[in-house]
């Protein structure tokens, strides 16, 4: 397969995870960086043997490259996403695809202009075991799909990372709910939602907790509990180093037929040491060889697949649109203490 260079438009979490997943690709290959601290990009840039910028659009005029990976702060999509796509490249998005439909649309026209790849980046897609139920779903083996129920819970400590930026829902819920409509693509009719402040609230004026129902047009109910006030020990060791936090995790589906369950609290290893307990992520971003590897990994892979190959992603523009969606219609619902009915 011929290899890919691209380049990354943001240097922060993300987008380190995933200019480092991408650069160990054969088949890909990492050449420029861009982040509006010069700092971070010159500390990811170094690790992959590329070029750091500050300024996206002086690295996309200098550089040739086939893709690029946005991984901005969520509100900060559509500029260098546009940009990107004007250049002719295929885009990698991070979830949410945007925080509005207007920028959402936007990025979706412009690479349909150009005539470019676009995948969003819900993760979940990738991680076998929800792919599994997705699977048991579209064989019939659960009979008609009658409500999902997902949990989705973090330590504090990712609240306090963002530092207000955003709020769980549309940082962390929208995980869950491109499950939902993966699993039962029927168009939604309603989404409530409520929210309770606590210790996230007082410290950065975000929600802590919140659930959210969401009633699609045939009757079926997605319900999802969503937060980051777990408390900082749920994730907070020192050791080993290369062990990540994750959080409390759960999917359930239920179909007149059967009912799948799925538990990623604990992921498959605990440990109980001087430090206390350990629940490790060992399948979104484990360190596997000095390499973070897991569904991050496989949801790059299949970007760069289907980049070389002209295949449409699993996760389109689309896709991310119908999410970022009912996102919206979540925050409408909690911000006006009401229930939101969409295509009306
Ligand atoms: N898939 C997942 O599980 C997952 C996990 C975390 C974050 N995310 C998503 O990834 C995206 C980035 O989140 P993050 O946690 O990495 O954020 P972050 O704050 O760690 O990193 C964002 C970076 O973008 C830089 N930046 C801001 N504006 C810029 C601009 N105009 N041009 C260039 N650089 C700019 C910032 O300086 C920062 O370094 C978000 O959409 C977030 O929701 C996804």
């Amino acid at each position: 397969m011929e290899q890919v260079r691209f380049a990354v438009i943001g240097a922060g979490f993300m987008g380190s995870l995933l200019a480092r997943i991408g650069h160990a690709l054969p088949y890909a290959c990492c050449v420029a960086v861009a982040d509006v601290d010069g700092g971070r990009a010159q500390v990811l840039a170094r690790q992959c043997e590329a070029t750091a910028y500050r300024d996206y659009r002086d690295m996309l005029k200098r550089e040739q490259v086939g893709a690029v990976i946005v991984a901005t702060p969520e509100f900060d999509h559509r500029e260098p996403a546009l940009a990107a796509a004007q250049q002719g490249c295929h885009l990698f998005v991070e979830k949410p695809l945007a925080t509005t439909l207007d920028d959402a649309d936007a990025i979706i026209k412009a690479c349909s202009d150009a005539g470019t790849q676009l995948m969003v980046g819900h993760i979940l897609r990738f991680e076998s075991g929800y792919a599994m139920l997705k699977q048991a779903i579209e064989s019939g083996n659960i009979g008609r799909f009658l409500s999902a129920y997902a949990r989705r819970n973090t330590p504090i400590s990712e609240a306090r990372r963002l530092a207000g930026r955003v709020s769980p829902v549309t940082y962390i819920a929208v995980h869950d709910i491109d499950q939902f409509l993966w699993y039962h693509p029927v168009t939604v009719k309603a989404v409530s939602a409520k929210a309770v402040r606590g210790q996230v609230w007082e410290e950065l004026k975000t929600y802590d907790f919140a659930w959210i129902t969401i009633e699609f047009e045939d009757g079926a109910l997605a319900v999802e509990e969503v937060g980051w006030g777990l408390p900082e020990t749920w994730a907070g060791w020192a050791s080993p180093a290369s062990w990540g936090g994750f959080g409390d995790v759960q999917m359930n589906v239920i179909g007149t037929q059967g009912v799948l369950n799925l538990n990623l609290t604990p992921m498959n290893v605990m440990a109980c040491d001087r430090e206390g307990w350990k629940l490790p992520d060992t399948r979104h971003w484990p360190n596997l060889n000095g390499k973070p590897a897991g569904a991050a990994r496989l949801e790059l892979e299949h970007f760069f697949e289907c980049v070389a190959q002209g295949d449409t992603p699993v996760v389109t523009g689309a896709d991310g649109r119908r999410s970022l969606e009912v996102v919206l219609a979540a925050e409408q619902s909690i911000a006006g203490d009401c229930t939101v009915y969409l295509h009306h």
